[in-house]
């Protein structure tokens, strides 16, 4: 156990003096050139220092939070209820699925239930992370939701109607990235990350009524 720690410690003065001769003979123009950019960077890292000094209570929000964070806090929201109305409709789905088919259909309505579970989890710790809070009021929750809670009267319905819905959120969730843009690229590659997945559902459920036989 004693080995490893004894042989870092061998090991890093030694490199540390290599960098140390190397350094006179690396070209010295690109190291003039190079001073006086990060100097500017020193520079602008003690303003980074003191602007984090002021308003700790905003967390992970800094003054150079460009997106207008109301309203991305808004959509976020409007994409949380969106995605709890999922899972109860896939949870619904997965109860009531019944037929020749149902088993391995089931599967895959529980598994779209537990993934649209872990998007509203995901989606909730950005809203607090951006100082808001999450909605998940109920009484509101299918009204502010993109997409719709259609039970289906039977097991090929409820695949269709999960499409629909996977197809809305996708749009929907398009719309977010696009007025997220670069101006707050985590909840923009968190929304990404999401629509790849909802895109996934909709063409699993594309495929299973291709080829579709019966009711
Ligand atoms: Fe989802
Ligand atoms: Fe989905």
């Amino acid at each position: 156990m004693s080995a490893k720690p004894v042989s870092q410690r061998e090991t890093a003065p030694s490199k540390a003096a290599a960098a140390k001769t190397a350094t006179p003979t690396s070209g010295k123009s690109s190291a003039k050139s190079s001073a006086t950019g990060s100097s500017d960077f020193v520079a602008d890292i003690g303003a980074i220092r003191a602007r984090a000094r002021k308003h700790i209570e905003d967390g992970a929000v800094t003054a150079s939070y460009a997106a207008d964070r109301e309203a991305v806090i808004r959509l976020l929201n409007d994409a949380l209820a969106t995605e709890i109305v999922c899972v109860l409709r896939y949870k619904r789905h997965y109860f009531m699925a019944s037929g020749l088919m149902a088993d391995a259909i089931k599967a895959e309505f529980l598994e779209h239930a537990n993934e649209e579970q872990a998007h509203a989890d995901l989606i909730a710790e950005r809203i607090v992370q951006l100082g808001g809070e999450p909605d998940l009021n109920p009484d509101a929750l299918s009204r502010r939701a993109h997409a719709e809670y259609v039970e289906g009267s039977d097991l090929r319905d409820m695949v269709k109607e999960d499409l629909i819905a996977e197809r809305i959120a996708i749009d929907s969730y398009r719309a977010i990235i696009d007025f997220v843009g670069d101006k707050d690229t985590t909840t923009k590659r968190m929304m990404e990350h999401i629509l790849a997945q909802e895109e996934e559902h909709a063409d699993e459920l594309a495929d299973m009524l291709d080829g579709w036989t019966g009711r």
